[in-house]
């Protein structure tokens, strides 16, 4: 039996153990997958339990994702690249840290057949999704990076690190306010959306408001709580192509099925039913 979970707070609301338990029918497996619910200060502890169990590995959301790092064994180079941490593989070495936001992002893009290697996209965000997808198109050669943020500093700081580890993509930033901002994403052909704003309960909330013609570009929120976000639906209404954030999500999660098997060998499931089996499944 494959033992899993997820270590956060709170878990009520998460679609991984869904996520999880569809994946073990479509690859033929018999696993569990836990909640292990765990405030900041009762991490440590928790890890040290985990390090004594037969668990093989589990995910790590909200509050952990960074302040694990210092805790694990090894961290692979895109989770320390990244900053976060939302997968963790127990071995007899010890735990061994992965991100996996990066792979699903950039298999979302895929999925919808959209290649950005040398074009300008936009980034809104600077937390640590917002890491996850800078480091994954500068990884995957767009031209130039604009990181648009509602607090500046934290754009330059992601911004600077950008371009310290990938010299040859052009970065730049700017306050979500800023004129700059709505220049941006009117020459971008990517635009994504990396914050939690217009998550539920907030639904009628957009970081910025989209305007104008947006024909031929592509639109991504990875917010997929609600699918349908204020920001896609403007999006939408402007002609722009649309991603949820729904297959990121799918997508990190097989990445790190695959990793908790060790496998070379990518996940392989039925797409379609994995989604609508979510669709069905969202806490709204
Ligand atoms: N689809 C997926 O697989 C996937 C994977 C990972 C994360 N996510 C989603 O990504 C979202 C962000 O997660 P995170 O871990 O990056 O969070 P985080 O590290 O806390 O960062 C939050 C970001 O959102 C911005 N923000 C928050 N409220 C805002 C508002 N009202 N207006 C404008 N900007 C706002 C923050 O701006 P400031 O810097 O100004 O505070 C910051 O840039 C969450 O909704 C999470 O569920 C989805």
């Amino acid at each position: 039996v494959l033992k899993l979970g997820i270590i956060g707070y709170p878990l009520e609301h998460s679609l991984s153990p869904h996520l999880h338990r569809l994946f073990f029918d479509e690859i033929g497996v018999h696993g569990e997958y836990r909640l292990f619910e765990c405030r900041a200060d009762e991490l440590a502890d928790l890890l040290a339990e985990l390090r004594r169990t037969s668990v093989t590995g589990f995910n790590v959301t909200i509050p952990h994702k960074e302040t694990i790092l210092p805790h694990l064994d090894e961290v692979a180079p895109e989770a320390q690249f990244i900053g976060a941490v939302n997968t963790v593989r127990i071995t007899e070495d010890g735990l061994s840290g992965f991100n996996t936001d990066c792979i699903g992002f950039q298999e979302a893009l895929l999925r919808h057949g959209c290649a950005l290697g040398g074009k300008t996209a936009v980034v809104i965000g600077a937390g640590g999704a917002a890491r996850a997808v800078c480091y994954q198109l500068a990884s995957d050669h767009v031209r130039e990076l604009i990181i648009l943020n509602r607090t500046p500093e934290r754009a330059e700081t992601l911004s600077r690190s950008i371009s310290r580890g990938f010299p040859r993509c052009g970065v730049r930033f700017a306050g979500l306010q800023d004129s700059h901002a709505s220049d941006a994403i009117r020459t971008a052909g990517f635009i994504v959306n990396t914050t939690s704003c217009g998550m539920w309960p907030k639904v009628q909330d957009v970081p910025v408001e989209l305007t104008g013609d947006l024909a031929g570009k592509t639109v991504m929120d990875v917010v997929y709580n609600p699918l349908a976000t204020q920001f896609l639906r403007q999006a939408q209404v402007c002609g722009a192509e649309i991603i949820d954030g729904l297959d990121m999500l799918i997508y990190q999660g097989a990445a790190a099925l695959q990793r908790w098997l060790n496998t070379s060998k990518s996940i392989t499931f039925d797409y379609m039913k994995v989604r609508e089996y979510l669709k069905g499944r969202m806490p709204l």
